[in-house]
């Protein structure tokens, strides 16, 4: 029998490197209210949305990923051209092909390393976190990057008030690398195909192209929203059951920020003990598909509610329905503290005392 050699295993992967970036353009919900009939009130109490970010035409899905991208190797210590894979979740980068990892890779000077897009929507950052921890922990990858990035609002009907005022863009990146011990938990991943019709495309690109009309993101919120308050509640506790965590040895709980009222009856259901901080972006930023996550971690770095160590669950959910999440102990912040969009910031109140993070299982 012959058998073919394999890469040998490492004892754990971690996140080395964080970052995130915002673009520019503000849109407060009185904006919004010029091209869709609806109010900021209404906007806030069904959402918990002020305000949230677009893209100017410059700043790009690859133009954002890649000072996200920057920003986390400079968080890790790392270039480039130290990167052995690059895995881009996105579902705006309207080419089919090439992937826009691979432009990601040349911008960054990463050299010949695979490079690849993941389609998962807005739980884009957490598979392919799962899916570079798996390949630094079996050694087949070094250091990989996980960047998310997404221009929701090129997909936005703006006469559409069941949509408009939900969708906003961003880029945010972690740079995973080898440990000598896991400080990135099992994965819970999962796909819902029966609440596939909830969420898409008011078109595809052929449609779209053949009859001369944008495609836009339509959605029937209100299953949604029971899906996630649900099937998102039992998720984070199979994610805390897998990771051997107790509630409170937790200290960040992360949720796609959808929704401000998906993630109170998350709570609801969970009882998370008083000291875990929970991230609230939304109000800032909207719902930013698979970069939410990190940019409401970046966030959460930038209020100095971040210690080295911590421990943060994450849960991503959206169009398929798609679902994934994990625990990770995040790394250190970066010093000097950073200003979002410059890099790592000035701290709003100060970090606890490191204490000694648990420890992680490893995936079976
Ligand atoms: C989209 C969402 C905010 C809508 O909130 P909702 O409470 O479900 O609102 P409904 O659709 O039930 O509408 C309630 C009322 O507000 C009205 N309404 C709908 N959109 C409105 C708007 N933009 N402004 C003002 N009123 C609006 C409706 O017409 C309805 O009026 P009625 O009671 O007189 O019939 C909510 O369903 C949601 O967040 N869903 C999940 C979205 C999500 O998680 N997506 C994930 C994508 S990754």
């Amino acid at each position: 029998m012959i058998a073919l050699p394999q890469s040998s295993p490492r004892p754990g992967s971690a996140i080395l490197g964080l970052g995130a970036y915002e673009p520019s353009r503000v849109i407060s919900n009185d904006q919004m209210c010029q091209w869709i009939d609806s109010s900021d009130e209404w906007i806030r109490q069904r959402t918990g949305i002020v305000e949230r970010r677009w893209a100017e035409p410059h700043e790009t899905i690859l133009a954002m990923a890649a000072s996200a991208a920057q920003r986390a190797l400079d968080h890790a210590g790392l270039t480039g051209d130290q990167l052995d894979g690059v895995i881009v979740a996105t579902v705006t980068h309207l080419e089919q092909t090439p992937a826009l990892a691979v432009r990601l890779a040349g911008a960054l000077g990463c050299g010949p390393c695979p490079a690849w897009d993941i389609s998962a929507a807005c739980a884009g950052f957490c598979y392919g976190l799962a899916q570079a921890d798996a390949l630094v922990r079996s050694g087949v990858l070094g250091h990989v990057l996980v960047v998310a990035g997404d221009r929701l609002s090129d997909m936005t009907d703006l006469t559409d008030r069941s949509t408009a005022f939900l969708f906003a863009d961003g880029a945010g990146a972690a740079v995973v690398g080898p440990s000598p011990s896991p400080r990135i938990g099992p994965v819970v991943w999962g796909s819902d195909p029966a609440q596939g019709p909830t969420i898409g495309q008011t078109l595809d690109w052929a449609e779209a192209v053949s009859q001369g009309r944008p495609a836009h993101l339509r959605m029937d919120g209100q299953p949604v929203f029971r899906w996630a308050t649900t099937a998102m509640a039992d998720a984070t506790r199979r994610i805390m059951a897998d990771s051997g965590l107790t509630p409170d040895q937790l200290d960040l709980f992360v949720p796609h920020q959808a929704n401000n009222r998906i993630t109170d009856s998350m709570l609801r259901h969970l009882r998370l003990p008083e000291s875990v901080q929970v991230a609230r972006s939304i109000q800032r930023l909207g719902n930013t598909s698979a970069s939410s996550i990190p940019l409401a971690i970046d966030q959460l770095y930038r209020a100095g509610q971040v210690k080295e160590g911590a421990t943060c669950l994450m849960v991503g959910f959206g169009a398929g329905l798609v679902y994934a999440g994990q625990v990770a102990l995040l790394p250190a912040p970066a010093t000097p503290a950073r200003d979002q969009n410059q890099s790592p910031a000035a701290p709003e109140r100060p970090a606890a005392p490191a204490t000694e993070p648990p420890t992680l299982p490893h995936q079976q």
